[in-house]
């Protein structure tokens, strides 16, 4: 069976020397043998193996009769779109690691794949190499989903245990996770959410049944952590990490991306570096938590190859998901209630007493002139109308 894959990038390259190193368990495995017949990048690769293979006109793979699948490892939205659109209509699988395009379009592509008796597989596109996709669409089917909640970004992930464990500055954290491969090209995404927001709202369309606009996801990232909240949660011990969940509660569905404070016990305390964790809770099942490396070169073609192998065993045959087009409305979560951590000015101690049920005071070793403490269990509607009226420093939503 003969496959494209376009843009040879970090993933791109992944996915040929993940071919190339697995070939014979790949073809055992598929029941067919895989070979690229093309790569298109715009760039050359002079003196490297894959410059046989190297086009530049996305056209001549598209109208080659000989390509079944495609892989699209290119990222980015207005260009993979329109290939990948254009694959299908044309009949050809595609196996995509772009959570962009996913989280996008995914309802509209999957239709186009439906009705063409192909395929559109994006595995690669949550958690790097861990299978939740394929579990989520295939395993998980006795049960209706009432939450997911994951460590969903590796970047942040690995900035914030470099963070705590060697006490590094979040631009020196930042400069590695950008070093190691694991950062979006523009970084922006992974530390301002957008990247965990993507693929929360991918997990939940799959879960529900339905398009999630991501615009509508309330999303925080984690540019307003500073060591001195570490610290703090190093001496609660507890740890920070940027959860994008999602969770029913009657008929509601709750989503969003923010850094919560959780604890030694939480499921997805020990998920650290940049390593992912993904909690699926089941009405019947209970839960089951995905674990694995979220990011990076080898571990997100792994699972691209997945979805090629998957495509080849498949052929003429569509997988259904139940991911519709019509939208899946959101609720609104100022309802939400958490008990969240706050730091203000020693001078604001006795303004920050007043307009805060105030659990707990925390403290933390080297660090003075401001006073930090736990609130009650209390709505984000009300926590934040409460945060006007004192100059806090800094906040941060529990579970704890
Ligand atoms: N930048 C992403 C991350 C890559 O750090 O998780 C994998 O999607």
């Amino acid at each position: 069976m003969k496959i494209a894959i376009l843009g040879f990038g970090t993933v791109g390259s992944g996915v040929y020397e993940v071919l190339k190193t697995n070939y014979e368990t790949i073809t055992k495995r598929a029941g067919v043998e895989i070979d690229i017949k093309y790569v298109l990048d715009l760039r050359t690769f002079p003196g490297q193996p894959v410059e046989e293979v190297l086009v530049h006109d996305f056209d001549q793979i598209v109208n080659d009769p000989e390509v079944e699948i495609i892989v699209e490892t290119m990222g980015g939205l207005e260009k993979a779109y329109s290939f990948v659109k254009e694959a299908l209509l044309k009949g050809k699988s595609v196996c995509t690691s772009n959570k962009e395009l996913v989280a996008k379009y995914g309802a509209e592509l999957l239709e186009i794949a439906k009705q063409k008796k192909i395929n559109f597989l994006f595995e690669a596109s949550v958690g790097g190499g861990i299978p939740i996709i394929r579990p989520l669409n295939q395993s998980l089917t006795a049960d209706q989903i009432i939450e997911i909640t994951g460590v969903l970004n590796g970047t942040t992930n690995y900035m914030l245990t470099e963070m705590k464990e060697r006490g590094i500055s979040f631009q020196e954290a930042l400069e590695e996770a950008q070093q190691k491969g694991f950062a979006e090209r523009n970084p922006a995404a992974d530390i301002e959410g957008y990247d965990a927001c993507r693929k929360i709202a991918i997990l939940t369309s799959l879960a529900y049944g339905k398009q999630v606009d991501y615009e509508k996801i309330p999303t925080e990232g984690i540019v307003n952590i500073s060591d001195i909240d570490i610290q703090y949660a190093l001496n609660m011990k507890a740890a920070i990490k940027l959860l994008g969940s999602s969770k029913q509660v009657g008929d509601n569905i709750y989503t969003m991306v923010a850094p919560k404070i959780i604890s030694e016990n939480h499921p997805l305390y020990t998920v650290n570096g940049v390593f992912n964790g993904i909690l699926v809770r089941g009405n019947v099942l209970g839960d089951v938590m995905f674990y694995g490396s979220g990011a990076g070169k080898l571990p997100t073609a792994s699972a691209v190859v997945s979805d090629i192998v998957d495509s080849a065993k498949h052929k003429g045959r569509n997988i259904m998901t139940i991911w519709s087009q019509k939208e899946l409305e959101l609720a609104d979560t100022k309802s939400l209630t958490c008990k969240f951590f706050v730091r203000v000015k020693q001078e604001e101690t006795e303004a920050a007493k007043r307009v805060f049920p105030i659990k707990q005071v925390c403290e933390a070793p080297n660090v003075s002139g401001e006073f930090a403490f736990l609130t009650e269990q209390m709505s984000e509607e009300k926590f934040k109308k409460a945060a006007l009226k004192v100059s806090v420093l800094n906040w941060i939503r529990t579970e704890l």
